[in-house]
């Protein structure tokens, strides 16, 4: 492989923590595997997920034996620089995007101690998680799509099994995953009711495509919800635990889906009485994220930055994504 430098600047931990354990130095670039790619990183997503990782939260769950020095972020986007041995289909130059979490084995994704992380100037990419940035959204953009818009079309397209014309509730829809889920909606032909995060995150849900938008924190949710759907929704994506997305699944009609990822371990809504609640998770395997890409490149699209952090910023980063904001956040390590 040829690699252009020997060292590169870093996010690193030497053991889980808070904010204090979070160190920016210099660290020997990662040397790609046969079968990764070397990623010079130009925009690395910040995510509530990330605190876990961080904290080691993440490593507990997954049962994952902690390697320390350890470089943090879960997903990202960049330019690949070199390319392993045994990797076929992509060339130096090749804008792509990936996370450093999971592993594809045949079609179970597993989770693993990665060997670095995207908080980084350079990462080494499994070849089979790099995947080629939609022509519709810049490099910066593509750094935050891969977990929220994954984790997004799974529960539309596979739990909610999301029809054309049907009455969508999106719940928490100017957050990450949220935001990503109304134009996923949009795009899968659902007509969509988006409760947002205040006059700001609402007018980001209507600039988005939502066919209605309410503040969740305000506004009168179940009126505006009945309003537009009077005959009941047919699925709802729901992104926030708590008693507020409870009284707005009041909206559901009988035998009405309700799907949520895996909420941070909070406890999972709750539904009305005859209305199917699913609970999952946002597994990346390769027909789900070729067909992302697919969706996402089929036209306009946005993944919203509500901040952007240099490298050496990522505890204001983190401090960021547990305040109010828009979409997601990103560190651009360039
Ligand atoms: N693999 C997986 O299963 C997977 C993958 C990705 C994410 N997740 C989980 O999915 C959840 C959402 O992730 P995310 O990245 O979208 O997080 P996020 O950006 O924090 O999104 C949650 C959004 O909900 C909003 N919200 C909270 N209460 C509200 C209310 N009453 N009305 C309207 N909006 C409200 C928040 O805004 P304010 O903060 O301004 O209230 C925020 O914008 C997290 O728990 C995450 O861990 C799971």
């Amino acid at each position: 492989m040829n690699a252009i430098k020997e060292r590169m600047r870093a996010i690193v931990i030497d053991r889980f923590g808070g904010p204090e354990v979070l160190s920016v130095r210099e660290v020997p670039l990662p040397r790609p595997a046969p079968d990764e790619v070397l990623v010079k990183v130009e925009s690395a997503g910040v995510g509530v997920w990330d605190i876990g990782e961080r904290e080691g939260m993440l490593a507990k769950m997954f049962g994952i034996q902690p390697r320390f020095p350890w470089i943090l972020g879960s997903e990202g986007a960049g330019k690949i620089t070199a390319i392993g041995d045994g990797v076929t289909g992509f060339r130096r130059g090749d804008s792509v995007y990936g996370d450093v979490w999971t592993k594809n084995s045949k079609d179970i994704t597993t989770y693993v101690n990665p060997k670095t992380g995207f908080y980084a100037e350079y990462t080494a990419l499994d070849a089979d998680h790099a995947w080629p940035v939609p022509s519709t959204i810049p490099i910066e953009q593509a750094g935050a799509l891969l977990i929220d818009g994954g984790t997004a079309l799974r529960g539309l397209d596979d739990s909610l099994a999301l029809q054309q014309d049907e009455r969508l509730m999106v719940f928490g829809a100017s957050g990450g995953l949220g935001h990503l889920a109304v134009q996923l909606g949009k795009r899968l032909g659902a007509q969509v009711f988006a409760i947002a995060s205040g006059e700001d995150g609402v007018t980001l849900a209507r600039r988005l495509g939502a066919d209605a938008a309410v503040d969740g924190h305000n506004g009168d949710v179940v009126a505006s919800a009945h309003d537009f759907a009077p005959n009941g929704f047919d699925a709802a994506l729901v992104t926030v635990a708590g008693e507020a997305p409870e009284k707005a699944l009041t909206a559901m009609r009988e035998g009405g889906r309700v799907a949520y990822p895996w909420l941070n371990q909070r406890p999972p809504p709750k539904a009305p009485t005859g209305v199917r609640l699913l609970g999952y998770n946002g597994s990346l395997d390769p027909a789900l994220v070729a067909k992302l890409n697919r969706l996402v490149g089929s036209g306009p699209f946005e993944v919203h930055l509500g901040g952007t952090f240099a490298l050496d910023q990522a505890a204001q980063a983190y401090q960021a994504v547990r305040s109010h904001h828009l979409g997601r956040l990103a560190l651009l390590p360039g």
